[in-house]
């Protein structure tokens, strides 16, 4: 097999796995094999640069290059739907298509509405050429590069299974509930701004400049719309779709073609639950008429078709009074408004208390304590008013009055100009803050002292024993314990894990200081290129923004932690505790473990480095550097003109081939 022919092959293959796995979900072979093989294609490509082909499965990878998005015009207008809520719409969309057909019998399909973004893609001779944002629905953005990160949009169509040779196919772009739920989790993790629902998060992650971004974040795509010059006219869109389905599109779960308007209307109710079972969130349903020839009789209104309309589900909604709004205290200081409310049951839940987010939010809503609100479930998991019923306002309630001071410590709030939320400046004294960031110091990611949790560190702030970080390092075993001899054991060994967290690299004290917006993967970033704590603290804006993966608004928080008198002194209290604040001996030296148990064979010409240099990284980080090519040989490092025999060597036993940006990627 030629080169060329390897490279088609493997192309084919993987793609068949991708299928398997993304729209069908039933993977035929193991992640090991899948990725041996996919390691196998990249070898080749990058061999072979004169194959390279911006749809193949390898470039689902993404990059960290900025990217702008261009606006295109669409070929067709993307129009949206008119909107129906009950039952009675349905019957008159139902008897008004009856009428436009002059008595015609039809079939309506009935499918998900998909509550995410539209997209429109194109495909020429079986290849994704272009994917455009629905924008104002005459011109979008053109995200090709980022929805080639979406698994389940096929790059490439099958071979053979009868495609057009041009034609648009329309679909919503989603993040999956698992995926979402993973993606704010981690946010929370590093102080980021949470996404309020799926929707949101994937538009935030389709827009995103990196495209690595976007092949992390797992979104999925469902298409229900094909468009073009070529698509079969005289059949039905049920047809069509389920054509579509065979070229390797993910089309929606359970259509449905519908005789009648019972059946119809059956159909919604079943998925009116049915609806949440399922991966991705869905707000309704869609009818269109099933014949493409009675769909072009009955033509457009201006800004829709006649021929389809969406049904939307109740958001699950409940009346209930307002008896008093609260406020949180985060970790930042952000203050959230917090509404009380007698209990009422709600999508399966008792709901009590729901987020008012910010001050414009209340005042929109001009809220009056005792009130009868309106709660919602919708799309966002936690509850929300969305309205008020006022006929049941009496003239003795009071509107309420945003607060102007810390509940928590009494200090005048700020807001920053452009934010919404207010503020508790007070950051050196206000409980919630204080506690929200000793809890962030000793979580696992950060000094990973386990013998601690919040319990333990209100106890300990409650009983006056800590008032910051640093603190925890006086901590003696007789404070802990006051007169309570039975705390001995347990208090020693808070004192033992605290003392070892002195040990914990200096990459996670710079987590662990808990500056705003510095999460793990950045702390590590800079650690590493400032090497110790007097170089991070002294290093400028314009060094910071060098550093790779910290922008703007990462590192003026940076500089504003290490011009805070209060950040300093706990600083200089941790150095004096014994703390981490360079990077070690042996992190300086370049030791790692990251090609520990790693045969490596060195072939060609290099770039950047020598080979004897090449040879002495792989020492450095563990790994092995031998002679020859076997089937031990963990890969071959290989630069320009590597010899014919050893790449055919290499070949045969499937030994994978890394390039020198690769290597140093890789021990990076
Ligand atoms: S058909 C000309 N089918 O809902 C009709 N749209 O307001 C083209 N949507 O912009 C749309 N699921 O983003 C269609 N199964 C589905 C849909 C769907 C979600 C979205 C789409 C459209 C909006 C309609």
């Amino acid at each position: 097999m030629t080169p060329q022919e390897e490279i088609l092959k493997l192309r084919k293959e993987l793609e068949q796995h991708n299928y398997n796995y993304y729209v069908l979900s039933q993977p035929t072979i193991s992640d090991y094999d899948f990725d041996q093989m996919m390691h196998r294609l990249q070898d080749l490509e990058l061999f072979y640069p004169q194959y390279a082909d911006p749809n193949s499965p390898t470039q689902r990878v993404g990059s960290d290059l900025t990217q702008t998005f261009r606006t295109v015009r669409h070929k067709y207008p993307m129009l949206s739907l008119a909107n129906t809520y009950n039952e009675a719409d349905v019957r008159d969309f139902y008897e008004r298509v009856r009428t436009g057909l002059e008595g015609e019998p039809f079939e309506i399909c009935a499918e998900m509405k998909y509550d995410g973004l539209s997209i429109s893609l194109t495909y020429i001779d079986g290849q994704l050429t272009q994917a455009v944002t629905r924008g104002d629905g005459v011109q979008g953005d053109d995200v090709t590069n980022n929805v080639r990160m979406i698994r389940s949009i096929p790059l490439r169509l099958k071979e053979g299974s009868g495609y057009p040779h041009e034609f648009e196919i329309r679909g919503e772009i989603l993040m999956p509930w698992a995926s979402f739920e993973a993606l704010n989790e981690q946010r929370a993790k590093t102080g980021e701004d949470l996404f309020a629902n799926p929707r949101n998060a994937a538009s935030g992650t389709l827009k995103s400049q990196k495209s690595r971004v976007v092949a992390e974040r797992g979104l999925d795509a469902y298409l229900y719309y094909l468009l073009g010059d070529e698509i079969p006219a005289d059949g039905g869109h049920y047809e069509n779709l389920h054509m579509a389905a065979d070229w390797g599109f993910k089309i929606s779960q359970g259509m449905k073609k519908c005789k009648t308007v019972e059946e119809v209307l059956e159909f919604i109710e079943y998925w009116d639950t049915e609806r949440k079972n399922l991966p991705v969130a869905t707000d309704g349903i869609v009818l269109k008429v099933n014949s493409l020839r009675q769909q072009r009789h009955l033509g457009y209104t201006a800004k829709s078709p006649r021929w389809a309309i969406a049904y939307k589900f109740k958001a699950e909604r409940e009346c209930t009074r307002l008896n008093e709004v609260t406020y949180q205290v985060g970790r930042t200081g952000a203050i959230t408004p917090v509404a009380n409310m007698n209990p009422v049951q709600l999508a399966g839940t008792v709901v009590k208390r729901a987020s008012l987010h910010n001050a414009d939010i209340i005042r929109q809503l001009d809220l009056h304590i005792g009130d009868m609100v309106y709660v919602e479930k919708g799309g966002e998991i936690i509850p929300k008013v969305v309205g008020v019923d006022v006929s049941q306002r009496t003239p003795d309630m009071q509107p309420v009055q945003f607060i102007t001071h810390c509940p928590e410590c009494g200090t005048p709030l700020i807001r920053v100009e452009g934010e919404a939320a207010h503020y508790c400046p007070n950051d050196s004294t206000c409980p919630p803050q204080i506690k929200g960031r000793i809890e962030h110091f000793i979580s696992r990611k950060a000094m990973n002292i386990d013998s601690l949790g919040p319990e333990t560190v209100d106890d300990y702030w409650q009983r006056g024993l800590i008032h910051d970080v640093a603190d925890l390092y006086t901590l003696r075993v007789a404070d802990i314990c006051g007169p309570n001899r039975n705390r001995i054991k347990s208090a020693q060994k808070v004192v033992d894990s605290i003392e070892a967290s002195k040990q914990v690299p200096f990459e996670r004290v710079v987590f662990a200081l808990g500056i705003r917006f510095v999460g793990e993967t950045t702390a590590k970033l800079l650690a590493r290129s400032f090497k110790n704590i007097d170089a991070l603290k002294d290093a400028t804006l314009e060094q910071l923004l060098e550093v790779d993966g910290v922008g703007q608004v990462i590192a003026e928080s940076i500089i504003r932690y290490f011009h805070d008198e209060k950040c300093l002194d706990v600083l200089q209290r941790l150095r004096d505790a014994g703390l981490q604040m360079s990077l070690s001996e042996e992190s300086l030296a370049g030791h790692t473990d990251k090609l520990a148990g790693q045969s490596i064979v060195i072939s060609g010409v290099f770039a950047k480095h020598s080979r004897d240099e090449y040879k002495a990284l792989i020492e450095q980080h563990g790994g092995k550097n031998v002679g020859s090519i076997s089937k031990n040989t963990t890969f071959v490092l290989a630069g320009e003109n590597m010899g014919p025999a050893k790449l055919e060597k290499a070949q045969k036993l499937g030994v994978r081939i890394v390039n020198e940006e690769e290597f140093l990627e890789m021990i990076e």
